[in-house]
Parts: C-alpha cells; sequence; structure tokens
C-alpha cells in the first residue's frame, strides 16, 4: 500500500521535473518579421510598420526572426548603427563581422519568387535589420527596424559557435559547446513557409520574458519541493 502511494507521489515529481524541462525548452521563440505581411517596402506594400511589429515584444538570445520576402527585396543584420544609418550595405563590409547578409536582393532577376530565411539571435543588445541594394531605396521606405537583444535562457546550444569569442553574452552555465556545429547559415525554406508566430491579433506576444520565466519556474520549484516533501512524509 505504501509501495503503491510512493510509486503515485513519484510520477508525479517525474511529472513536474518533466513540465519544468518543457518549459525551459519552449521558452524561445520564432517571430514572424510583419506577420503575414512579411519582410517588404512601403512602396510595394504601404501596411508594413515594423515599429509596430516590434512594438512590445521582447527579444532574446536564441530566438529566431522569421523573413518572408522575395529575391527582390535582402535580409541584412547588423550590429553597427552607422551601418543601419546609411542603409546601404556593400561587399567590402563583409569583413566587418559586426554585419551579416542574410538573403542579397537579384535586381537581374527576370522572375520573382518568394524566400523564407530564418536569422537566429545571438548577441545580447541593439540589432538592425534593413534591407540594402537600390541605393537602399527599400530600407529608406520603411524597411528597417531596431531590436534590443536581451540574454533570456542564454543561447541553445546548437547556436553556440565555439570560436564566437566576442559574444555579448554572460557566460553560460551550460559549458562545453564541443560538439556545437557552426550552423550560422540557415538554409531558406522556400517551400516550407513557417507558420510560427501568426500574432495578428491585439493580445501581448506570447513570448516568456526571463522574469515571468523565472517566476514560473520558481512556482515550479515550489511545487517538486512540496511534492518531495510529503513524499518523504509518507515514506
Ligand atoms: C525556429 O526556427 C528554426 C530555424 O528555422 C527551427 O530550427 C526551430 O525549430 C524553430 N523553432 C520553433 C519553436 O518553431
Ligand atoms: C524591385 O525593387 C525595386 C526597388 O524597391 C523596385 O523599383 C522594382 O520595381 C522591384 N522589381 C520588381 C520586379 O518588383
Ligand atoms: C560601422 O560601419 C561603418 C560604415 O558602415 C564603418 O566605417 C565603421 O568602422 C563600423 N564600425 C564598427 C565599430 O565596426
Ligand atoms: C572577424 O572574425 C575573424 C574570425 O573570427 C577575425 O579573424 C577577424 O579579425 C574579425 N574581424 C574584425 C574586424 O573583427
Ligand atoms: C536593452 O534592454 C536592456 C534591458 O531592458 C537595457 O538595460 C538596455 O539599455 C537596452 N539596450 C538598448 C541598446 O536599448
Ligand atoms: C516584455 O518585458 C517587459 C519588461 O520585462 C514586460 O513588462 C512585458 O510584459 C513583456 N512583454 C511581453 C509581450 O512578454
Amino acid at each position: 500500500m505504501e509501495q503503491k502511494i510512493f510509486n503515485n507521489r513519484f510520477s508525479w515529481l517525474l511529472l513536474f521535473v518533466l513540465i519544468s524541462f518543457l518549459g525551459s525548452v519552449d521558452a524561445y521563440k520564432n517571430y514572424t518579421v510583419g506577420d503575414s505581411l512579411g519582410w517588404f517596402d512601403n512602396l510595394e506594400k504601404p501596411h508594413v510598420n515594423y515599429d509596430k511589429w516590434v512594438a512590445r515584444k521582447n527579444f532574446s538570445l536564441g530566438d529566431f526572426l522569421i523573413f518572408n520576402t522575395d529575391n527582390n527585396h535582402s535580409v541584412i543584420q547588423t550590429y553597427n548603427f552607422t551601418m543601419y544609418k546609411k542603409c546601404d550595405y556593400d561587399d567590402d563590409d563583409a569583413l566587418d563581422n559586426d554585419t551579416l547578409q542574410w538573403s542579397s536582393a537579384d535586381p537581374s532577376s527576370t522572375s520573382i519568387y518568394p524566400v523564407s530565411i530564418a536569422v537566429p539571435l545571438r548577441k545580447v543588445g541593439a540589432t538592425y535589420f534593413f534591407s540594402s541594394d537600390y541605393d537602399g531605396e527599400q530600407c529608406k521606405n520603411g524597411q528597417h527596424f531596431k531590436i534590443n537583444v536581451t540574454y533570456g535562457q542564454g543561447l541553445p546550444r546548437s547556436l553556440k559557435d565555439p570560436s564566437d569569442d566576442d559574444s555579448l553574452a554572460p557566460i553560460s552555465p551550460i559549458s562545453g559547446d564541443e560538439e556545437s556545429a557552426p550552423d550560422t547559415i540557415v538554409p531558406a525554406s522556400f517551400d516550407h513557409p513557417h507558420e510560427v508566430s501568426t500574432d495578428d491579433s491585439p493580445e501581448p506576444s506570447n513570448s516568456v520574458s526571463l522574469s515571468i520565466f523565472s517566476k514560473f519556474l520558481g512556482t515550479q520549484l515550489n511545487w517538486i519541493l512540496v511534492v518531495l516533501g510529503f513524499t518523504f512524509s509518507i515514506c
């Protein structure tokens, strides 16, 4: 009889541990830039407003931004404010580690096809995105935004790059990233459009802020302690 109760309690404990584990894995978010409007300039899509899209969202390390656009628009990520203001990226800047070209526009292309790019957030602090090409015309027409990336729960193992020693992030509690692949290049998936974040609704985004998350985990830890105490008091 006692054995049975113990097993029951033990299952509950396992369940709680599992839930808290899943909760932490779940907390990385994928945000679809511009939601259903995608990543375009005002001339092409008059209703895009990336400042509005960014507002009230909290971005953390390990989150992805999904850019749904076409081959006539580019995705430039930079940590360099000067570059962002300039609205223009040229190939010389490729030497600058502060700027990454995830997708380039092809003005010579006669056919326009959709492009989808997933960009991981790997650095804490101000991060800028814009579309270059056409002398910054698209960027100057609203195709740019700034976000502030917070530490959150830190980079997941899969995004850690051993050679990335200039990361602004504090040292992660998870050590040993010997097997982490430098997967800076995320393949564009043309035929699998990401349907991840569909927060067109006015309610706040469902991203989990650090404070909310730790509060959540704290509650769960309390429950685990209660269950543990109960288990031992029975035995
Ligand atoms: C977010 O996007 C990345 C890159 O496409 C993918 O590997 C990951 O599984 C996605 N995560 C979620 C929670 O959808
Ligand atoms: C490509 O973008 C440029 C600059 O925004 C625009 O002038 C041009 O019409 C676009 N081309 C196509 C085929 O949409
Ligand atoms: C930022 O970009 C500008 C021009 O794009 C460049 O001159 C400058 O050196 C860059 N700053 C840093 C800190 O890399
Ligand atoms: C960029 O990164 C490479 C390799 O990590 C390094 O050798 C180079 O000095 C860096 N360049 C700048 C401008 O920080
Ligand atoms: C980013 O957010 C953090 C925490 O809210 C804040 O301390 C920091 O000043 C912000 N950085 C920028 C560049 O806005
Ligand atoms: C973003 O973070 C702020 C401050 O930590 C918090 O008040 C707000 O509710 C968070 N927003 C979302 C959508 O999680």
